[in-house]
Order: C-alpha cells, then structure tokens, then sequence
C-alpha cells in the first residue's frame, strides 16, 4: 500500500489551498494569486502544468527548463509556503479526496483543463485534484481565460457552475479606477479570493456613485 496516515490528524489551520497554474495566457495571475494568499498566511500546494511553462516562458521571460524551478518564480518566504508537485505526480496527496484541503483554484484555466474537468477525465494531477475537490464537495474556482468562447467552451462552463464550481473569468473591471496592469491583475485575484471568502483589500469595493 501507499503512505497511508491512519492516525493523522490535519489541523485546519494548516489545510492547504490547492493552486493549479495551466497553460492559458495570463501566467501573471497564477503567480500573484500565489503569493497574495500564502502573505495572508494560508499554505499552498501548488501544481504548474507543462503548459503553463510555455506559456510562463512567452509571457515572463523565464525559461523552467521543463522542470518546475520555483526558485525561479518565487521568493523564499512564499517558497516556504507551497508544496509542490508536477502534473505527472499521481502520487501527491491532493490525488486523493482524503486528503483535506481549503478547496482549489484554477488560475488561469485554459480552455483544456476545464473540459476536462467538466468531463471528469483526470489525466493528470491538475484534474484529478479538481476532481476531488468537486467529489468532496470543497470549493473549486476556475478562472478561464479564452475569447472568443465557442459554444463546447460555454457548455463546459455552464456544467462546471451547475456543479457548484464558481466560474470568475480573468476580466478586470475598469471602474475601480485601476492605472496600472497590476492593479487590474489584483482586481481579479480579489474576486478569487471573495469566492473563497478570504477577506483582502486588493480592490476598492463599489459604494455607490458620488453624483
Ligand atoms: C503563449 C500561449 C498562450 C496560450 N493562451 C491560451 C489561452 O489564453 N487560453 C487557452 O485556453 N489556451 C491557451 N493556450 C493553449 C494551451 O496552452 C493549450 O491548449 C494546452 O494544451 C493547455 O494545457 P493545460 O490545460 O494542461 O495547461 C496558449 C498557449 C500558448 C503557448
């Protein structure tokens, strides 16, 4: 048998959030997400799929070499708050429902880790954590980002928010009065982290009009 813990107790302090980074544009989001949430003290296991390399390596400048080099993406403080696992690793923890976790995040989501999700084929440890989450009834957000959308996108989209998984697609607002590319990056990290109903002040919140 495998690592079995029958005695093991994990304290819901330390209960991770399950972070996968896939291979949709937008590799910013994945990356700050991270290190929004393990500064506000929640642990992290993170998986990045191959993907999500290429696409770190077009968008960021920084070559993973094929191998997950998360010296590379991360500081030390935010390293020493994440687990990590490839994609392959069907061995990880997060591969099992018995394993508790706060839930999971899809950030971004491309448009093929969400069909398959929605599709139940976990192939790798990306869908199969996903799979879990739904199973166990935690919560899953998944952040696509693909436009224009077809039809089999929606259909998926519309399965996964029948199944209880939040859908918030990387779209910044524009009235919070954002002036900078990272200011509307925390704009969507913030409505992540409200469907996880983790409190943060990385966007102002909408009061009303002043006129
Ligand atoms: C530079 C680059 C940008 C991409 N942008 C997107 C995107 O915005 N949305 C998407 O769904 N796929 C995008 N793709 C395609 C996915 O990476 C591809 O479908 C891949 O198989 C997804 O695998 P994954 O879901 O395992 O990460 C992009 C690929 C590259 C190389």
């Amino acid at each position: 048998m495998g690592n079995l813990s029958p005695h093991y107790v994990v304290p819901i302090s330390v209960k991770p959030l399950v972070v996968a980074i896939t291979g949709a544009s937008g590799s910013v989001y994945g990356l700050r997400f991270v290190k929004v949430v393990t500064e506000l003290g929640i642990p992290i296991t993170l998986t990045i799929s191959n993907a999500a390399g290429l696409v770190i390596r077009e968008e960021l400048g920084i070559d993973l070499e094929g191998r997950a080099q998360i010296e590379k993406l991360f500081d030390p403080e935010t390293i020493a708050n994440i687990s990590y696992y490839a994609e392959e690793e069907m061995t990880a923890p997060i591969a099992s429902g018995s394993y508790p976790t706060r839930g999971m995040v899809v950030i971004p989501s491309s448009t093929t880790s969400f069909a398959k999700i929605a599709n139940g084929i976990s192939d790798t440890l990306i869908e199969r954590a996903a799979e879990c989450t739904i199973k166990e009834g935690r919560r899953l957000v998944v952040v696509p980002r693909e436009t224009p959308m077809s039809a089999i996108h929606l259909e998926n989209l519309l399965k996964l928010t029948r199944l209880g998984v939040r859908v918030v697609p990387a779209i910044p607002a524009f009235y919070s009065g954002a002036q900078k590319i990272e200011e509307l990056v925390d704009f969507v990290i913030g409505k992540v982290l409200d469907q996880l109903e983790i409190p943060h002040t990385l966007y102002p919140r909408w009061i009303g009009s002043a006129h």
